[in-house]
């Protein structure tokens, strides 16, 4: 989706119209997980056998995988939520900077790459609108592994050498747990020869959704969700069937949804210990929260202040802490909210103020005095989740609030408005 088109002669920019004093009921359904998603979609890089993803969400974001991995030379057939890909006759080990630099992600195939043919080529992503996001991490790795590497015109230039074009296994330990670090040296270790650790690793569970299909693929992992994961490599990986899982940050947004409506809903599919730091919170803020397998049922009552910090995982989540503020600043009371992943994630504090927000940002810490109601206002979404949580201001503020920023938002919300609509809400994209 463009950002801004030209229409008869005036400039207009795609936006949500979201009205507000919403009140929401029923059922809303998770989608597949974005981050997971995108790189099980690179791990195809490391078989020439078809690999069937299923509950793959629609998003920007996957399209510009797709895109990717076609320039690459992988054939993809992708059908609703299902997508069919085979890294068979890889005809290219270079991406052109105008496909990483929209997708971030595109980075996770410097991994595989390297593991199936010995070299990459793939542009630095650079820094995005909510930090600097260097990969380090990343590199370090691969140079344990085995890796030259070289940088040169903003590129990176990976090669293995040897006749053999094989990583060899090592102990690589990370300086801080970089869930993309962790991801590209899992990826690239799979196929090198003999044992690889990874120390301080990240422990998402998008870490452990990987291990499991490479584990499905014929690797052997071990320990993928805790600080130390071990891998004994293989010389080749087979194609399989696999099911993404369900998206803990949008049924962490929907959850905060129903919570700034103070709404009766529920939410599934959802795997409930991914979300216990989240839960834990809105149990504190007053949410009655009752969880049924994979569904949870939320019913909030009055909502007080709590103070959050954002944590690696089994932490607070950094993607929910835009969307939670939201909540806070409904609140009653004060709250106190500190975000410790990324230096500039703190955009949406103006635009709640503008909706009448009282939010005093102090570097990274945000101190919120809860206001009675939020007013509607013409806001933007700065990134991603910045426009999820105007949205979810928007459903809970007096009046009709205009809502821009869709081009990130649809990035990793699938459907957002008719999923909420569905539940009760009057939502309008224009
Ligand atoms: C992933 C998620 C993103 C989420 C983030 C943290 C994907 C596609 N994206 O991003 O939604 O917000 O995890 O949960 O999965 N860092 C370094 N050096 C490095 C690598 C990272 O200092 O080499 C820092 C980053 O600047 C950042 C922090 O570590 O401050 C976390 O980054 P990382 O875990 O790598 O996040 P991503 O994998 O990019």
């Amino acid at each position: 989706m463009p950002i801004a088109a030209t229409i008869s002669g005036k400039t207009f920019t795609p936006h949500l119209e979201v009205q507000g004093n919403c009140s929401l009921s029923g059922e809303l359904k998770v989608s597949g997980a974005k981050n997971s998603a995108l790189v099980l979609m690179a791990a195809s890089l490391l078989t020439e056998d078809e690999l069937i993803l299923e509950n793959v969400p629609n998003l920007t974001d996957i399209e510009g995988m797709r895109e990717i991995l076609s320039t690459l030379g992988v054939k993809i057939k992708h059908e609703k939520n299902r997508i069919q890909i085979q890294a068979i006759g890889l005809h290219h080990v270079a991406l052109p900077y105008e496909l990483v630099h929209v997708l971030r992600a595109s980075f996770f195939c410097i991994g595989p790459l390297l593991a199936r043919l010995g070299q990459a080529k793939i542009p630095l992503p650079g820094g995005c609108e909510i930090g600097a996001r260097p990969v380090t991490e990343h590199i370090k790795g691969l140079k344990a592994l085995g890796a030259f590497i070289n940088f040169e015109h903003g590129v990176v230039t990976a090669s293995v050498p040897g006749t053999r074009k094989r990583l060899r296994g090592a102990h690589v330990v990370l300086d801080c747990p970089s869930v993309g670090a962790t991801e590209t040296i899992l990826m690239a270790a799979v196929l090198a020869e003999g044992r690889s650790s990874i120390e301080n690793a990240a422990q998402e569970p998008e870490i452990q959704d990987l291990a499991n299909l490479l584990n499905r693929m014929g690797a052997k992992v071990s320990g993928a969700g805790g600080p130390k994961i071990t891998i004994e490599g293989v010389t080749k990986l087979r194609g399989c069937h696999y099911t993404v899982m369900p998206d803990r940050i949008e049924a962490g947004t929907f959850l905060i949804a129903a919570a700034i409506t103070r709404s009766f809903l529920h939410i599934s599919p959802i795997i409930p210990e991914h979300l216990s730091a989240v839960l834990q919170k809105l149990r504190d803020c007053g949410c009655n929260i009752l969880i049924n397998k994979d569904t949870i049922e939320i019913n909030p009552g009055e909502i007080k202040g709590v103070d959050i910090t954002t944590q690696p995982y089994p932490g607070f989540p950094t993607d929910l802490q835009a969307p939670f503020m939201a909540l806070m600043a409904t609140a009653k009371g004060t709250s106190v909210i500190t975000e410790k992943i990324y230096e500039n994630r703190m955009q949406h504090v103006a635009e709640l103020q503008r909706m009448g927000a009282s939010i005093r940002l102090q570097g990274n810490t945000a101190v919120v005095e809860g206001v009675a109601r939020l007013s509607a206002a013409p806001v933007h979404g700065g990134d991603l989740r910045s426009a999820a949580a105007m949205i979810l201001a928007s459903l809970s503020a007096n009046g009709i609030s205009k809502v821009e920023g869709l081009n990130h938002l649809d990035r990793g919300y699938s459907s957002i408005e008719k999923k909420l609509n569905q539940a009760g809400a009057n939502i309008l994209r224009y």
